[in-house]
């Protein structure tokens, strides 16, 4: 076992490593990043940033086509503009080329999707694929880190991968180096991580990575390889049962007369709990957080361990939807010939993602119960018409609002907690407000005329 402390053993070394690299005028790190995902393109523009030079690999050329003239595949807030600049700069490449970016790189991060199998399991095939690609171009000593969320035990098999497969005669050396970036605050996240983990199998390899991160000043954790796989998949699913323990409670401060919201302010103040994931409403969804809680519970069963306390967490996640939909329909009865605005598509705020959306299943009840639902998001319309093109897509709030017989706000973007609501509900068949988010102040709202419903807090109506 690594297991040391950045910041007092090495600190100082890795100073001087960048005072001589300074003194010395060498210049910074080949960084190749390999997947133009959120992870890998995010990560790329980053250390571009920071001075070094650096190539973004990725198969689909229309992708890389798009990169080059500036057109982003994803949105998330500052990353156009961050990597407009440094491909202008000349420190940010773009290439469908694996061969020629792993031989003039030095440290290779393999940032490719690892999706959901079937059974829960990661599907690892574009890591093996990436894996084979360095192993088949190296000639010379590389770095291989993989930045994907992958199982514990895939360092392992990427390092034999590329030692069956390499036709150099030298060594390499592979480091886990997990991404714990929040799609909305990925550039944020990652210039200023809570940490940094880096799983190597070495000091000196680590040193590499060190020395990349420097320049952040940020807590480092140097480990060995199996830990840094399991610390990401440990910290995103504790957020993930945190997540559903809060549900839970808010079920039953619902039952109880109580406001979940006050419960969370009481235990956030435990300064060993802490005020962060403790929103309660409609469950967690995005493309980390129920694929890694199904992968570690898989990892888990593999090591012939119970993972009882992750499923509770999956079991309760997956009724949140449905729960929510038994309230709307409680509430406003058949819903076949009703028309229900829809605010929020995102599975979160500040992103056009909608994989794993909780939005989206909720529409999908909506649309199967035969409701007509009129939607608005800021950003994830685009991608949301391409699953559901019956849906009334609207241009605004004000627009989705009329003529609806209730309006759902299932995404907490700001936009719709700013909204003039005396508007809406004047555009409004019937002022009916579901707030599964809980991001109103019923009272408010309900003095406006609003019936109004939150997750997790008194009953519609009631003297709060
Ligand atoms: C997550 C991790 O936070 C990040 O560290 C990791 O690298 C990738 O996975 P992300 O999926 O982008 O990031 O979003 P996050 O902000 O963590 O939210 C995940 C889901 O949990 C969202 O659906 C969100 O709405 C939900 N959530 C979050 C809650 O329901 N309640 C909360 O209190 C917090």
């Amino acid at each position: 076992m690594l297991g040391w402390d950045y910041s007092r053993e090495f600190k100082c070394l890795a100073n001087q490593r960048i005072t001589d690299r300074l003194v010395r005028g060498s210049r910074d790190l080949n960084v190749v990043v390999i997947g133009t995902g959120y992870v890998g393109l995010v990560t790329g523009a980053v250390f571009a940033d920071l001075g070094n030079d650096v190539v973004c690999v990725d198969k689909d050329s229309l992708k890389i086509e798009d990169l080059e003239r500036g057109k982003m595949p994803i949105f998330e807030p500052g990353l156009e503009e961050m990597v407009k600049r440094n491909h202008a700069d000349a420190r940010l490449h773009f290439t469908t080329e694996l061969k020629s970016a792993v031989q003039g790189g030095e440290v290779l991060f393999i940032a490719v999707p690892t999706p959901s199998k079937g059974d829960g399991g990661s599907d690892l095939s574009a890591v093996r694929e990436v894996a084979t690609g360095i192993a088949r171009a190296m000639n010379g000593y590389k770095v291989v880190v993989n930045k994907s969320t992958v199982p514990v035990g895939t360092g392992d098999l990427v390092r034999r991968i590329i030692s069956e497969h390499k036709v150099w005669s030298g060594e390499f050396d592979v480091v886990s180096n997990p991404e714990f970036l929040r799609e909305g605050s990925a550039i944020q996240d990652t210039l200023r991580p809570d940490r940094i983990v880096i799983g190597a199998p070495s000091k000196s390899v680590a040193m590499t990575l060190l020395e990349l991160y420097a320049p952040l000043e940020r807590p480092m954790l140097i480990t060995d390889v199996e830990s840094a796989e399991i610390i990401k998949y440990a910290s995103n699913c504790f957020l993930a049962a945190r997540i559903s323990f809060i549900n839970l409670v808010a079920d039953l401060c619902e039952q109880a007369g109580a406001d979940v919201l006050q419960v969370a302010k009481g235990m956030g103040y435990d300064q060993r709990i802490g005020p962060q994931f403790l929103d309660a409403g409609l469950g967690f969804g995005g493309s980390c957080f129920p694929k890694d809680l199904e992968s570690l519970i898989h990892t888990m069963r593999k090591y012939s361990i119970d993972p009882v306390l992750l499923e509770a967490a999956w079991k309760i996640n997956q009724e949140r939807v449905p729960r929510f939909f038994r309230k709307m329909t409680a509430v406003l009865g058949e819903l076949e010939g009703k028309t229900i605005a829809l605010l929020g598509l995102a599975f979160k705020p500040n992103t056009d993602d909608i994989r794993k959306a909780k939005a989206m299943e909720l529409l999908k009840l909506l649309l199967d119960s035969g409701a007509t639902v009129r939607a608005y998001d800021p950003q994830a319309m685009p991608r949301a018409r391409e699953l559901y093109p019956a849906v009334q897509y609207c241009d605004s709030v004000y627009e989705a609002a009329t003529g609806a017989d209730a309006l759902v706000v299932a995404t907490e973007w700001n936009e719709f907690r700013h909204m003039n609501l005396r508007r809406i509900r004047d555009v409004m068949r019937v002022p009916i407000l579901f707030d599964p988010r809980n991001i109103y102040y019923s009272e408010r709202y309900q003095k406006m005329g609003f019936v109004y419903h939150g997750m997790g807090r008194k009953a519609a109506n009631s003297v709060q």
